[in-house]
């Protein structure tokens, strides 16, 4: 046993991590995605490493890379596969993020060859996709459940929908509306909302603070 390891707060304990989008096949060569940069979920990946945890990141299509040893990264796809994979692991965490932002629909049926064009106007039936976060707050048992919120109004009303609906411990809501925050850019504003409608604002910072200050109040609920 390594013995500056042994004294972090989160050595043998596991976390689960997703990220990225998910890309929704049209035909098989087109997709319904969305602008989601992953560097989150990374980052979050890296301060639950750094603090001695073991990382298993599922991440939809993404630039981002990672070298921590602790962090073991599982590419996927679509939302179906997302949803398969956390699920084979869920049971073995002590700690599941689901940062990714999984696409809300896909096509009700693929075309196996290349769509032609046609007609002037063109349509695509959708179904919805699995929600995978409220499939895990349904089936959680000793998991300290952690989801996000990305919002352009009524943000906490909204937000704490979500925390209940999902059956959540913590949720991190992304403010979109502020210059600087959300998809694509390095920084976030973002506020906790705790189980118990606790309300932690905080600044515009950069999206491994923020990572960070997830970290600190994870540690602080589940007093690891
Ligand atoms: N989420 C998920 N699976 C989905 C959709 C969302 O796991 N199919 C998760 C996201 O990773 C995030 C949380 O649910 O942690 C909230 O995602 P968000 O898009 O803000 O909310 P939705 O519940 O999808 O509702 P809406 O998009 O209508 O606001
Ligand atoms: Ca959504």
């Amino acid at each position: 046993e390594n013995h500056i390891l042994g004294t972090l707060p989160l050595h043998g304990k596991k976390v689960l991590l997703t990220a990225g989008p998910t890309y929704e096949a049209i035909d098989p060569v087109r997709f319904i995605g969305n602008h989601s940069s992953g560097k989150m979920g990374f980052e979050i990946a890296k301060a639950a490493a750094n603090l001695g945890a073991e990382v298993i990141l599922i991440s939809g299509p993404s630039h981002q890379r990672v070298t921590h040893s602790f962090i073991k990264v599982i590419r996927v796809t679509s939302a179906q596969e997302m949803c398969d994979e956390v699920h084979k692991y869920f049971d073995l965490v002590d700690i599941a993020i689901l940062s990714a932002a999984v696409a809300d629909y896909r096509p009700k049926n693929i075309a196996q060859q290349k769509i032609k064009k046609k007609e002037s106007t063109f349509s695509i039936e959708l179904e919805k996709t699995k929600d995978i976060l409220k499939s895990l707050g349904e089936v959680k048992s000793h998991q300290f459940l952690v989801g996000f919120a990305l919002e352009t109004n009524n943000e906490l009303e909204h937000a704490k929908g979500k925390l209940e609906s999902k059956n959540l411990d913590l949720i991190v809501l992304n403010s979109l509306n502020d210059k600087g925050a959300g998809f694509g850019g390095s920084t976030n504003k973002v506020t906790f909302i705790t189980a118990s409608h606790d309300v932690i604002a905080h600044e515009l910072k950069s999206k491994s603070e923020v990572a960070q200050d997830l970290m600190q109040q994870i540690l602080k609920q589940t007093h690891a």
